[in-house]
């Protein structure tokens, strides 16, 4: 069974009551019950974690490696600057989705650059709690392209 690690960073254990005009009232472990949900049905084994904390995200990051088949990342506002995390997500060279509930492109100046953009399959952004579930069928047609 292929494994995913699904990685929430700063802020967005507040979903629910975080800005909910932005980001919707769905909390984090509603989403986290949809995706167990799409995975059983995709027979994926997910193992979720959320950190307020940069150098948590990097060492979970690192822990995946050879253990892990693949990545689903928000980042948080780390996207718009950590090159660490970027760095961390280049080392394992795991295939990872990027996903943002919000459209960042369509908010503040500073949100509409990614520096982990650039280093991974691909991102979603601005569909919502939606997107982490399509970030988790586009690993899962990653996989099959790949013939794993
Ligand atoms: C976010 C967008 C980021 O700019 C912001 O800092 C977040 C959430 C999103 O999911 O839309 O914390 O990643």
């Amino acid at each position: 069974m292929r494994s995913i690690l699904v990685l929430n960073g700063p802020n967005l254990n507040m979903l629910g009551v975080r800005e909910p005009g932005v980001y919707g009232s769905e909390t984090l472990a509603g989403i986290e019950a949809r995706l167990a949900r799409l995975a059983g049905e995709l027979s994926l084994d997910l193992e979720f974690f959320q950190s307020n904390l940069e150098g948590e995200l990097i060492n979970k990051i690192h822990g995946a490696y050879g253990s892990k088949d693949g990545i689903l990342i928000n980042p948080g506002a780390l996207t718009h600057y950590s090159y660490a995390l970027r760095d961390a997500l280049t080392a394992v060279s795991l295939p990872a989705v990027e996903v943002h509930l919000s459209n960042i492109y369509k908010r503040e100046e500073f949100r509409h650059h990614s520096v982990t953009a650039p280093v991974v399959l691909g991102q979603i952004s601005g569909l919502g709690a939606y997107g982490y579930e399509l970030a988790l069928l586009a690993l899962v047609r990653h996989f099959d392209e790949k013939g794993e």
